[in-house]
């Protein structure tokens, strides 16, 4: 297959690209290169000549245009968009720029060339949602694919009005397309904002760990080799018009998981150890939803995908990557925002 793969530089599109020319299909990253970017997640593959890279941003129509007639792909998964949910309290513009216009142009390009390709049944825009759009859940149940849409952030809601874009391009125009929605990901080349990278660097530079609240909120952490397996699964075997629901099955509270990478660090990097001395608690995210959690029984039984990797494991594979690969995470820490505290927006 060809692929055309938006926001490949990123943690999860990065996975992507490397799994996929690993597979042996052609790939075309097309990416912006935002301050979440970082084109050496992509070093392993970079010079295969399965591999090519366009540096475009999805709000530029044109760019698109002239992308898709180059490489008129047999498959669009579409990763790229504004993924931070602390950077859309602060500044939600953005988001709704790349994740809703942005995905709209994706969805108006891919549709012309499908159009000029002579409609080929065999075509799919795969989108890649989150399970934040379903808002939060008590202390049982789970989200499934039939569960309704309450976003709550600016993020979610952004990547909501995505969804909804890509389904009304498939009923009204008849775009073949399929929607993934996945919990938490975590991993290597993982950007240094985010709650596991962040908790790690924290731990080995002895500073204090900030767990947000009371450390009780809920996630369903999918390890993003998993995840990247699980999407290339949907691209090629996923029915059109559905949606599939791609978790962990790893549910954990953010301290007991902040807890394990402590007790990770303190095998691997026994001078600091204990690291949980370094835990301290701050002010909540406003508006921080409680718990998600997925029920994976649609992927598991339509297209025998299970994750292969406990959250044990994966955190161990985590901590042993980053402490091997300073040179990848350190130039990072000097981006914008990075190390600071974002979305206390009340
Ligand atoms: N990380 C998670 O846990 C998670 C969970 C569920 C869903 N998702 C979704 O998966 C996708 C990938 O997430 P990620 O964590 O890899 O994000 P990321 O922030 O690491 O990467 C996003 C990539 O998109 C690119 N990008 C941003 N705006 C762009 C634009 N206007 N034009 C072109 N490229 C642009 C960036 O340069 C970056 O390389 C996103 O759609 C996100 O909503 C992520």
């Amino acid at each position: 297959m060809k692929i055309l793969v938006t926001g490949g530089a990123g943690f999860i599109g990065s996975a992507v690209v490397r799994l996929a020319v690993a597979r042996g299909h052609e790939v075309v990253n097309l990416d912006a290169l935002t301050y979440a970017a970082n084109l050496a997640n992509v070093a392993p593959v970079a010079e295969s000549n399965l591999y090519s890279f366009e540096e475009a941003d999805i709000r530029d129509r044109a760019a698109l245009d002239r992308i898709f007639s180059t490489h008129n792909p047999d498959v669009v998964m579409h990763l790229a968009a504004e993924s931070h949910v602390d950077r859309s309290i602060d500044g939600p513009g953005a988001f709704i720029e790349t994740n809703i216009l942005g995905t709209y142009n994706l969805l108006e390009a891919a549709r012309a060339n499908w159009i000029s390709q002579g409609r080929p049944e065999s075509f799919r825009f795969h989108h890649i949602s989150t399970d934040e759009v379903f808002g939060s859940l008590g202390e049982t149940g789970q989200f499934t694919e039939e569960t309704p849409y309450d976003p709550r952030s600016p993020y979610s809601a952004s990547k909501a009005g995505s969804d909804h874009l890509v389904r009304a391009w498939h009923e009204t125009y008849g775009l073949p397309v399929v929607l993934t929605n996945c919990s938490n990901n975590y991993g290597p080349y993982h950007f240094p904002e985010k709650l596991v990278p962040v908790v790690i660097l924290k731990a080995l530079a002895g500073k204090p760990i900030p767990v947000y609240g009371d450390g009780g909120n809920i996630r369903d952490w999918l390890y993003v080799e998993d995840h990247a397996v699980a999407l290339l699964l949907v691209a090629e075997k996923g029915e059109l018009g559905r949606s599939y629901n791609i978790g962990g099955e790893n549910e954990a509270r953010n301290i007991d998981l902040v807890r394990t990478i402590c007790a990770h660090m303190d095998e691997m990097n026994p001078a600091g150890a204990p690291h949980e001395r370094l835990i301290t608690f701050v002010t909540d995210r406003p508006g921080h939803d409680r718990r998600y959690a997925i029920d994976p029984t649609r992927i598991r039984d339509e297209l025998g995908w299970r994750p292969s990797v406990t959250v044990e494991e994966g955190l161990r594979r985590t901590v042993s990557w980053y402490l091997e690969n300073r040179d990848w995470w350190e130039p990072l820490l000097t981006r914008s925002g990075v190390g600071q505290r974002l979305g206390k927006a009340g």
